[in-house]
């Protein structure tokens, strides 16, 4: 399967987001990639409904929810209504991870479960099939710009694996330090869709970035 590549608005120009939000529209991206952060999960605070769904008035293609908040089950039907197309919740967030995915998907929406760097895969082993996406964390949540963790390959080829032997079809996101020197590496490790931030914000020209990311060149 060709890789996505999900640009993070985190890393956008909240001043101009209108024409970011724009920029990716017309670019080779395949997902928006919001990231919500409460201050307590994850030692930063960004952005809530309201932006999420004031973004999706624009956006044109599929929201990817990145969920770094405690009780994300409180504020499912919210997202999906704010116009979240995938939303994915953190295993170390939540405490009652089955029925959660099971609401996220009865809400209409692609269940996602994120691990932070420090969680191995095999926790994920008894709630896989609940799961249509599982976002691997290649930084410590909370902040755009920070070095890409190596053992995230080890990981990746684990849970590749894992959903192998499954027989599922699990898509597997990866977050955080992705630029266009690992890009190849991790879709050769078995990611099916990247993540970027600073690496398509902060380039001379982000639309370029994107194509580069996309095609591997
Ligand atoms: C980090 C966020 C990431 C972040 C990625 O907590 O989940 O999505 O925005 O930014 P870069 O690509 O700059 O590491
Ligand atoms: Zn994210």
């Amino acid at each position: 399967m060709e890789h996505l590549i999900a640009p993070s608005m985190l890393s956008a120009d909240f001043l101009r987001l209108g024409e970011d939000i724009e920029m990716i529209n017309n670019s080779e991206a395949d997902w928006f990639h919001l990231d919500v952060m409460d201050g307590v999960f994850v030692p930063n605070i960004s952005f809530g409904l309201p932006v999420i769904k004031a973004i999706s008035s624009l956006a044109v293609k599929p929201l990817d929810v990145h969920l770094m908040i405690v009780e994300p089950e409180k504020y499912i039907t919210a997202f999906r209504d704010a116009g979240a197309d995938i939303l994915s919740i953190h295993y170390e967030a939540s405490v009652h991870l089955h029925r959660s995915l099971q609401a996220i998907r009865q809400a209409g929406m692609k269940a996602g479960v994120v691990l932070n760097p420090h969680s191995p895969v095999a926790l994920l082993s008894d709630i896989l099939e609940f799961a249509d996406l599982v976002l691997i964390m290649s930084v410590n949540p909370g902040f755009g710009g920070q070095e890409f963790i190596a053992n995230t390959f080890r990981k990746i080829k684990e849970l590749k694996q894992m959903i192998y032997e499954q027989g599922l079809n699990v898509q597997i996101e990866v977050d955080g330090g992705i630029n266009r020197y690992n890009a190849a590496d991790l879709v050769e490790a078995g990611a099916d869709v990247l993540v970027a931030g600073n690496a398509v914000f902060k380039a001379h020209d982000p639309m370029e970035e994107i194509r580069v990311l996309k095609s591997l060149l």
